[in-house]
C-alpha cells in the first residue's frame, strides 16, 4: 500500500475496460493475428487507418505563430466561442455565454462544478458514455442512468420523473446531461414526442427548484438525416429560449474535425445572459485548467467562419456519414438475419446489442480475435472501427457464440 497515497484513493478500480481490451487487441494484432478491434473510438478507414478531415489539415497548416502562441483568454476567445455555437444555432445572439474547455469533457467537468455542490447526484440516461462516471466521482458527484426512452418501453419516462422529482425533494436542484441526437453507444436520437413530454418533465421540475439540462452530442455530423439533426437543434433552441430550465451544451471538436488530440470544446448557454454564471465559468476555467489551447480554438474560428472552408467540410462529413451508415445497415441486415437485436442507428459511432451477460459473451468473442466492449446489459459495436469486409466475419461469430 503506497503511504503517501491518500486514503480515499486506496480502492479505486482503476481499471478502464476500454484501455484494457484495446490493449489487447493492438498486442494481438502486432503479433499478426486476424484482430477485429472494434474497442476503438476514432473514425477509421476501411484500411484501418484513422481518418483525418483534408479541410482541417488545410486550415491547421495556415495557422499563424500568433494563433498559436500566446494564452488564450481565461474564458477562451469569444469569436471562437461564437464560431462554435453558430456551428449548431446560426441564429444564437451575440455575445454567446460559455466557455472554451479541453474537449467536452473538460465542459462537462465544468457543468459539474457550477450546477451541483459536492455530494449531489447528475442525471444521464442509460446506457451513458463509460467516462461520465468517472467525471462524477472525481467531482464528488453521484451519477443516477435512468432509462433511455424506447418506444418499447413507454412507461419509461414516468420512471424517469419520479425518480427525478424524488432527487429534486432532496438536493433542491437538478442537473441532467442529455447525450442527444446520435447517442452515445445506442446510435439513436430520442424521437420528437418524447422529447417533447422531457421538456415538459424539466419544466414541470422547473416549478420546484433549479433544473440544468446540459446537451452532450458528440457526434451529431455522422447522422443519417442532416435534416433531422438540424431540427432536433432547433426543438431544444425553441425550449431553451423560452423555458426558465438552464439549457446549454458541451461542446467538442474531436470527432467533428477528427482533431481528438487538440483537446478543444466549449461549454455554451446560448440562451443566458447571466454576468455571476459568467464569472462562475471563468473562476472554473481558472481554477482546473486556467485556459484552454489556442490552437485548436483558432483553427475552429478560422474554420467554421469561412463559407467555402464550411462547404468543403459539410461534404467531407457527409460522405463519413454515408460509409457510416452503409456499415450500419449492412451489419443490422446481417444481425437481423440471425436474429441478434441492435439498436437502430441514427447516428454516430456506435449501436448496441442487449446480452444477459456482455462481460462474459466478450471473452468469449476474443478467442476469434474479436473485440468488443461490454457494458452493462449490452455490448457496444463501434462502428466507427468496424471495416465492411469484417461484417460477415463479426456476424458469424456472434450468432456462434449468442
Ligand atoms: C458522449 C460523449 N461525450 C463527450 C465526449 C468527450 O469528447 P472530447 O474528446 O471532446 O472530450 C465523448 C467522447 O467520446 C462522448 O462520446
Amino acid at each position: 500500500m503506497d503511504t503517501h497515497l491518500i486514503t480515499s484513493r486506496h480502492n479505486l478500480e482503476g481499471d478502464d475496460p476500454i484501455f484494457r481490451i484495446n490493449t489487447l487487441a493492438q498486442s494481438r494484432k502486432s503479433q499478426g493475428h486476424p484482430v477485429i478491434n472494434l474497442s476503438v473510438g476514432a473514425l477509421l478507414d476501411d484500411e484501418g487507418q484513422l481518418v483525418i478531415l483534408k479541410t482541417v489539415r488545410e486550415v491547421w497548416n495556415s495557422l499563424t505563430p500568433s494563433d498559436i502562441h500566446p494564452y488564450a483568454p481565461i474564458l477562451g476567445d469569444p469569436e471562437f466561442i461564437e464560431a462554435i455555437t453558430h456551428r449548431y444555432w446560426p441564429k444564437a445572439k451575440t455575445p454567446i455565454l460559455g466557455c472554451a474547455s479541453p474537449g467536452a469533457t473538460g465542459a462537462l467537468v465544468v457543468s459539474l462544478r457550477n450546477l451541483l455542490e459536492p455530494g449531489q447526484t447528475l442525471f444521464t440516461f442509460a446506457p451513458g458514455w463509460s467516462p461520465y462516471g468517472t467525471l462524477a466521482f472525481e467531482n464528488k458527484v453521484i451519477l443516477k442512468e435512468v432509462p433511455y426512452p424506447l418506444e418499447s418501453n413507454p412507461s419509461s419516462l414516468n420512471t424517469t420523473e419520479s425518480q427525478l422529482s424524488e432527487v429534486m425533494k432532496e438536493q433542491g436542484r437538478i442537473l441532467f446531461w442529455l447525450n442527444d441526437p446520435c447517442h452515445n453507444p445506442t446510435g439513436q436520437h430520442i424521437t420528437t414526442s418524447d422529447r417533447k413530454k422531457l421538456f415538459e418533465i424539466f419544466d414541470r421540475l422547473s416549478q420546484k427548484g433549479p433544473v440544468s439540462v446540459i446537451l452532450d452530442f458528440a457526434y451529431l455530423e455522422y447522422a443519417r438525416d442532416f435534416t433531422r439533426v438540424k431540427n432536433i437543434l432547433d426543438e431544444y433552441a425553441q425550449w431553451g429560449s423560452s423555458s426558465s430550465v438552464l439549457l446549454g451544451a458541451s461542446l467538442s471538436i474531436s470527432k467533428p474535425l477528427t482533431l481528438y488530440g487538440a483537446r478543444c470544446g466549449a461549454l455554451i448557454f446560448p440562451w443566458r445572459t447571466d454576468d455571476q454564471l459568467k464569472k462562475a465559468l471563468a473562476t472554473s476555467c481558472r481554477g482546473t485548467f486556467s485556459n484552454a489551447p489556442r490552437a485548436p480554438q483558432s483553427l475552429a474560428k478560422k474554420l467554421y467562419k469561412d463559407p467555402n472552408h464550411v462547404m468543403q467540410l459539410n461534404s467531407e462529413q457527409r460522405a463519413w456519414s454515408t460509409i457510416l451508415t452503409n456499415r450500419a445497415d449492412q451489419l443490422s441486415h446481417q444481425l437481423s438475419e440471425k436474429n441478434i437485436h441492435h439498436s437502430y442507428f441514427d447516428g454516430g459511432f456506435f449501436i448496441t446489442t442487449p446480452h444477459s451477460n456482455p462481460e462474459k459473451i466478450t471473452q468469449v468473442l476474443q478467442q476469434d480475435d474479436i473485440y468488443l466492449i461490454p457494458l452493462k446489459n449490452e455490448i457496444r459495436i463501434a462502428l466507427c472501427a468496424l471495416k465492411e469486409k469484417e461484417i460477415p466475419r463479426l456476424v458469424d461469430s456472434l450468432s456462434r457464440h449468442f
